[in-house]
């Protein structure tokens, strides 16, 4: 090419590529959101659990989400489904109690378009923390209170505080839990954690505990037509846990993490894992530097394989004995469920609500 033709085409360009910019500055931002459909997604009790009424978590959040209620009440009332149905032993109501037999909730939420945030940890005597989470975030400049604080707070705010959160079915899991496991071991972590791995184990091959169930927990995350998105994480924790032990649920950035322009990411499983990488928070910046929600969620997986070097915590294989599962999705309405190891979760679209596959980092079962 001439000298004269290139410097010709190449102000060609410059000038067109001017021009559409600014077209783009000029054209009003609502035709992107027009194109998003609303979207819930969650853990995959959020697809089974319906309190005695006809809908799931996910179809509840859903429908309100759908008719205009604002994303984050939306998902709160679908959480409080599960909190709130004695079926569920892994959030809420009924949840696996402590090791002293006490049911210890905790829970947080992100508003995006609020930018803002609550949480609770430890709390006790009150059916759904989500709400009380919610209350933290909307009348008070913190984040997040915990154990007494938390239910004192809950109680000024007009919740109603229980003697006890136990169902017959918890506490009856919790009594065949202490005739199994030895005392003695209480002072001795090591022992006592090794002990308790052995029980737990023990139940599990007895069909008293679901292995997928032990640490609960439900996350649920959704996306309006306007491209608002929110989350909320609500969970009874590990099941006899050391009294006042806190996983990754009402922790921001390990439980749940939502960047209003980017999207929602949050997790269930082994709370310790995932609390070490603060990984809800890292899928959600691998979603703002453009990586789809899968490839955004498997990354953090494979961060959790790397940081498990433990011996007691990897099986056979070398690979973590432990699921953690991740709920990602982003503010244009797309979504994935991942997992260490093969799962399921909720979504519900247009299409009506669904439990379908995630997407496993490896292959067999984490206790092979
Ligand atoms: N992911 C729930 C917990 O570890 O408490």
């Amino acid at each position: 090419m001439k000298r004269r033709d290139f410097i010709r085409s190449t102000a060609g360009a410059t000038l067109a590529a001017t021009a559409a910019r600014q077209l783009r500055a000029q054209t009003p931002n609502i035709l992107p959101n027009k194109s998003i459909k609303p979207v819930v997604i969650s853990s995959a009790n959020g697809n089974k659990f319906k309190n005695g009424g006809d809908m799931t978590c996910v179809q509840k959040a859903w429908t309100m989400i759908t008719q205009g209620a604002d994303v984050l009440d939306s998902l709160i009332a679908g959480v409080n489904l599960v909190e709130l149905d004695p079926l569920d032993d892994s959030v809420g109501y009924g949840g696996l109690p402590n090791a002293d037999g006490v049911v210890q909730l905790d829970s947080c939420c992100m508003h995006g378009p609020k930018k803002r945030a609550g949480g609770v940890a430890c709390i006790e005597g009150v059916r759904t923390p989500s709400l009380v989470a919610q209350k933290v975030m909307e009348m008070t400049d913190h984040h997040l209170i915990v154990g007494q604080g938390a239910q004192d707070f809950a109680r000024s705010m007009g919740f109603k505080i229980e003697e006890d959160l136990n169902t017959e079915h918890s506490r009856k899991l919790w009594l065949e839990w202490k005739r199994r496991i030895d005392p003695e071991h209480y002072l001795d972590p090591d022992k006592r954690s090794g002990e308790a791995r052995r029980v737990q184990e023990e139940m599990i091959a007895d069909g008293l505990l679901d292995p997928r169930r032990v640490y609960g927990t439900i996350n649920c995350n959704g996306v309006n037509a306007k491209g608002e998105v929110c989350g909320v994480t609500t969970t009874s924790g590990l099941s006899w846990k050391i009294p006042g032990r806190v996983g990754d649920s009402p922790i921001l950035g390990a439980g749940l993490y939502v960047d209003g322009d980017s999207g929602a990411a949050g997790s269930t499983g082994r709370g310790e894992a995932n609390l070490y990488g603060l990984c809800s928070y890292l899928v959600v910046e691998n979603l703002r530097h453009g990586m789809t929600p899968k490839d955004a969620g498997l990354d953090a997986c494979k961060r959790i394989k790397k940081n498990t070097i433990e011996k007691r915590l990897l099986n056979s294989r070398g690979e973590p004995n432990f699921n953690v599962n991740f709920y990602v999705l982003n503010a244009k309405g797309e979504y994935a469920g991942v997992a260490l190891y093969a799962n399921t979760f909720a979504v519900c679209t247009e299409d009506g609500p669904k439990t379908v596959a995630s997407e496993p980092l490896l292959q067999g079962k984490p206790e092979d």
